[in-house]
């Protein structure tokens, strides 16, 4: 089985998509490698092209405040990847052939690091690893399996940024919860 470094070389060569000419970097994802816990995003946007890493701008220091204040974590204790990992021009959603060519990486990701539970942020990735066209607001609040683990799906951190505001958060700090209980079941 491919390590993750095997992975991230191949994706950082990635041509599979369009999304390849636009980018300044492969945002691959970044965290601890064994972790049990993994956050799924949808796809970079400007700050994290420019720096090579996931969730860098609002949303993920929104995501790290929460992460940190409900279930006691910090960057280096999980591992975070996107959808897409290249970004989508203008920030605009990632295509359904851009998400289809890039999913072998997450499913390789998520392969390599086994983690325990995996809490997707938002529609993206809930559709995705949970093959369903319902979107996030339905989804939200219950577990499900994904092979081994559990996944806890939630709001992306942006829906709280772009006026869902406290209703958002307070949703999105049960989840966080919910994924911290599930943790402690493992
Ligand atoms: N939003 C995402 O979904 N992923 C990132 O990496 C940044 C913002």
């Amino acid at each position: 089985m491919p390590t993750l470094l095997d992975i991230e070389a191949e994706a950082r060569e990635c041509v599979r998509c369009p999304l390849a000419e636009g980018r300044t970097q492969v945002v691959f994802g970044v965290g601890n490698p064994n972790a049990d816990l993994m956050f799924v995003g949808e796809g970079p946007g400007r700050e994290e092209d420019l720096k090579g890493e996931p969730f860098v701008g609002r949303s993920g220091k929104l995501l790290d405040q929460l992460v940190l204040e409900e279930m006691g974590l910090s960057r280096d204790s999980f591992y975070i990847g996107n959808v897409v990992k290249c970004r989508p021009p203008g920030n605009r959603d990632p295509k359904p052939e851009e998400i289809e060519q890039c999913r072998p990486y997450l499913e390789a990701q998520v392969e390599a690091i086994k983690p325990k539970v995996i809490v997707t942020l938002g529609n993206f990735a809930t559709k995705l690893l949970l093959n369903t066209t319902q979107g996030i607001t339905k989804m939200r609040g219950q577990t499900y399996d994904y092979g081994d683990a559990t996944l806890v799906p939630t709001f992306h951190p942006s829906a709280a940024l772009q006026g869902g505001g406290g209703d958002v958060i307070s949703k999105m700090r049960a989840d966080l919860v919910r994924a911290k209980q599930e943790l402690a079941k493992c």
